[in-house]
């Protein structure tokens, strides 16, 4: 049985705006996991990775790597010593790449932090797939492909939209992790997102980790907000 947790999109453009916002959690008992993203990371680099872990956060850090093995390998090994918890990259560096990417990942004691890969992104649609990567399946197909790929490497589980979350679990098996962007409370704005559900159904359908961000991060009471996504999620 994988963990369960709901996991904070923290898209902050610095990392004084990232500890504006965590600062209205200190309160909580129950500490957010959180996801630092390209924004984040680019702006702020491994101080604010550093800093959120030494305020005792876990982290996935969405860094989506995608180069050759033995790129992947060595840039894995320095965001292991990071000591981060979650890491991923894209399922479409093959499986040659994952393979190195887990070697990298994984330090001296055997140890590693959870390593997953992005299938299709979800904002890529199935003409986008065919006319210009020229891929002739269907998402779907493609997705299932892309965590077999994955689950063969050895890796821990994808990233993919909730809808997504049940088909994964018939290919790769239930303990083959599914980590979900794409959230949105049944009442709340959808953004920009377009293949999404909300935290009790993603649940229902096989997510283990919910990502969520602008419904949490834009709301007007935020630990409101990732209260309610617990409950609808963990059933707490
Ligand atoms: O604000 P929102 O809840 O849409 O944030 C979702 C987060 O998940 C963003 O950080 C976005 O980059 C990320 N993500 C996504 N879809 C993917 C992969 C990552 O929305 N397929």
């Amino acid at each position: 049985m994988n963990a369960k947790d709901v996991i904070i999109a923290c898209d902050f453009g610095s990392a004084e705006a990232c500890l504006a916002f965590l600062d209205k959690f200190k309160d909580e008992e129950r500490k957010p996991f959180l996801k630092i993203g390209m924004e984040l990371y680019y702006a702020a680099g491994p101080e604010i990775v550093k800093e959120l872990k030494k305020r005792g956060f876990k982290i996935f850090l969405d860094l989506k790597l995608h180069d050759i093995p033995n790129t992947v390998k060595k840039a894995m090994k320095v965001l292991s010593n990071l000591d981060v918890d979650m890491v991923n990259v894209h399922a479409a560096g093959t499986i040659e790449m994952m393979k190195a990417a887990k070697e990298g990942l994984t330090r001296e004691d055997g140890t590693r932090p959870l390593l997953i890969a992005v299938t299709q992104l979800t904002s890529t649609s199935e003409q986008a797939m065919r006319e210009q990567l020229l891929i002739d399946a269907t998402i779907n197909d493609t997705i299932a492909k892309y965590a077999q790929n994955a689950k063969e490497a050895g890796l821990d589980g994808v990233v993919c939209s909730p809808l997504e979350a049940e088909l994964v679990k018939k290919t790769c098996g239930n303990d083959f992790m599914t980590v979900t962007p794409g959230i949105r409370f049944a009442d709340s704005s959808k953004d920009d997102q377009v293949r999404i559900t909300d935290p009790a159904r993603a649940r229902e359908i096989g997510s283990d980790y919910i990502v969520v961000g602008r419904p949490i991060t834009a709301a007007t009471d935020p630990v409101a907000a990732y209260k309610r996504c617990v409950r609808d999620f963990l059933n707490l």
